[in-house]
């Protein structure tokens, strides 16, 4: 083999070396966030880029100048969003779990984007506090079906409070747990399923009149 041929083997290796390594970085880290707090997290793997795929399938990129996730994990969705948004548009991750938000701010070198530290329930004070009168998309991974009692239907009020009209809640869940309170305060709400996820799972859009 050429001196040419040999060095390229070693970059290749190196590289595939690099994104194997950051791929079990990332998987390592959500599991330890699931161990120490396994209702909150309330999965042990991170979502399918087909469940990624599926969910911001219906945002308008064009009308999106502040995107919000509850409950980003090591950032599954966090990539696929700023690929998406426009250059001066902002995407902000609510997390309760510190070791989400610190691995979130270290990993992620995007100026449009900054992980905060606290629950969705507070996202109203968080967006004002950004700067922005109201969300546009708000994006939900959280386990509504094990947060805490009262916690759910807190998130739904604020969230309903904060997007702007034809602004958008949505939500990937393994149970209808969502659905159900998505209904006590939005008209129309859009379903869909996906199977190529750990476990299936179902996929909710809220649209705000
Ligand atoms: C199933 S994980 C979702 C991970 C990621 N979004 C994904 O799709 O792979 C749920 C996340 O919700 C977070 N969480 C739980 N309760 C929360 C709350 N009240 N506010 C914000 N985040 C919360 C957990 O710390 C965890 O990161």
């Amino acid at each position: 083999m050429s001196n040419e041929g040999a060095k390229t083997v070693v970059r290749l290796r190196d590289r595939i070396g690099e994104s194997a390594s950051r791929f079990l970085g990332q998987w390592g880290v959500f599991f330890r966030g699931f161990i120490d707090e396994p209702r909150m997290v309330g999965s042990i793997i991170p979502s399918s880029r087909f469940t990624i795929a599926s969910m911001l399938a219906p945002v308008d990129w064009s009308r999106c100048d502040l995107f919000v996730e509850y409950g980003p994990g090591v950032g599954t969705f966090c990539l696929p969003v700023l690929e998406k948004m426009k250059g001066n548009a902002r995407l902000i991750a609510i997390d309760t779990n510190p070791l989400y938000v610190d691995y979130l701010n270290r990993t992620i070198a995007d100026s449009r984007f900054t992980a905060v530290l606290g629950s969705a329930e507070d996202v109203e004070e968080i967006v004002h506090l950004a700067g922005h009168e109201h969300a546009d998309y708000i994006l939900s991974g959280l386990p509504f079906s094990t947060l805490p009692g009262g916690v759910g239907e807190e998130i739904m009020a604020a969230t309903h409070r904060i997007l702007r009209p034809g602004g958008a809640f949505m939500a990937y869940q393994f149970t209808a747990a969502v659905r159900d309170l998505m209904r006590t305060r939005f008209n129309r709400i859009d379903s869909g399923f996906e199977f190529w996820n750990v476990l299936p799972c179902k996929l909710f859009w809220g649209w705000k009149d």
